[in-house]
């Protein structure tokens, strides 16, 4: 089969489309035949710095988010069968430690996530598959793991309700599309930020109530205040934004972070932490489970998950090229 690898560590010209062993099934895993992988800021870490991935594990092929058909099941697979159109959850756990079994299971010691996807097939953990109905075609389906599932649980362990005012700074990426779209679900109100006006235009027509054109975080601060104090932030930008988010937030809000594009610190004010009853709550990725309901909110027509970009194979470089120059509004998806 081809797979499109990271040759090197560094630029997207490092991403080459080279042959590698066809897959087999061992017991527990099915292989699928790709149809869909989109990518994510997570394998543009490990282009650019090799986040988690050694020199000697290259060529390296990434994609977390998979969706495809079912070509083979390894020995006690009975959870689905060839022919199968399925979406893979990315989640790895031990299924065995005190935290996977006290739930959620995003908060197992040992947590980690599925790479591979970027390739014609795919050795997939079985138990991890959920079928796809007629409805939600391939390249909706593998929009939506990563940035959809994030996002998901990070409105859910913010306590994200109908009328609330949610602060998205960076809204215009995987995770911040995916978190206007869900909060308007919610019914709950936001204010995105991007330094694009054409970005910012195609957002509002997703559901954000605000905008704001700026990447400077004291002038979104000035900004965002002059909207209102916000319940909640989500923060995938971390670096100077997690001051911001925190400055912006009504006493008793939330602030829920997932990610460090803009940096992996940040100063906090205490006094108006404590003072406000303010929250920060760390978040990774969802549960299977939360998977499985974003998948019925497609099915049912209720949530649309934007594919800004489709690639064949052969242009995977050009995906990430796009992701790095800061290019896309949602997600990119490559169909090998
Ligand atoms: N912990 C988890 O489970 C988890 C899961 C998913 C993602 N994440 C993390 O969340 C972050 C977002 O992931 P993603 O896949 O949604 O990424 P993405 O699609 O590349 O996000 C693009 C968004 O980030 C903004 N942005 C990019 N670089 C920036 C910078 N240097 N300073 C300020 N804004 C910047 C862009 O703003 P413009 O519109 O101005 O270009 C755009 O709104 C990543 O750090 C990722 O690792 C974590
Ligand atoms: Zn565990």
């Amino acid at each position: 089969m081809r797979a499109a690898a990271f040759t090197g560590i560094g630029s997207p010209e490092h991403v080459e489309v080279e042959p590698f062993a066809d897959p087999e099934a061992n017991p527990g895993e099915a292989v699928l035949e790709v149809e869909a992988c989109s990518i994510n800021h997570h394998d543009l870490w490990i282009l650019r710095d090799g986040f988690r991935v050694e020199e000697d594990q290259l060529p390296y092929v990434a994609g977390m988010d998979v969706a495809g058909t079912v070509s083979a099941v390894g020995d006690d697979v009975e959870s689905v069968e060839p022919g199968d159109r399925v979406l893979l959850c990315p989640n790895q756990t031990c299924g065995s430690c005190r935290y996977c079994r006290d739930g959620p299971e995003t908060h197992c010691e040992r947590f980690d996530l599925y790479h591979g996807g970027l390739a014609e097939y795919a050795a997939v953990d079985a138990d991890r598959l959920i079928r796809l109905p007629d409805t939600v075609d391939s390249v909706d389906a593998a929009a939506i793991p990563v940035a959809y599932m994030t996002a998901f649980r990070m409105l859910e362990e913010a306590d994200v309700g109908p009328g609330d005012l949610v602060f998205v700074p960076g809204a215009t990426g995987g995770v911040g599309v995916a978190t206007v779209q869900l909060a308007d679900v919610l019914g709950a109100r936001t204010i995105g930020t991007s330094t694009s006006r054409e970005k910012l235009d195609r957002l509002e027509t997703l559901g954000a109530d605000y905008v704001i054109e700026s990447g400077g975080p004291d002038e979104i601060r000035d900004a965002v205040l002059e909207i209102g104090r916000v319940d909640v932030t989500i923060n995938h930008l971390g670096g100077p934004y997690t001051e911001v988010g925190q400055n912006v937030l009504r006493r008793g809000g939330r602030m829920a972070i997932c990610g460090q594009t803009a940096g992996p610190t940040s100063t906090l004010t205490m006094g108006d932490l404590f003072l406000n009853h303010k929250r920060i709550i760390g978040s990774t990725m969802g549960t299977q489970s939360d998977l499985e309901r974003l998948v019925d909110l497609v099915a049912d027509g209720r949530l649309d998950p934007v594919v800004d970009e489709r690639y064949s194979l052969d242009d995977t470089d050009q995906a990430f090229a796009d992701m790095d120059d800061r290019n896309a509004l949602g997600k990119l998806v490559v169909e090998p």
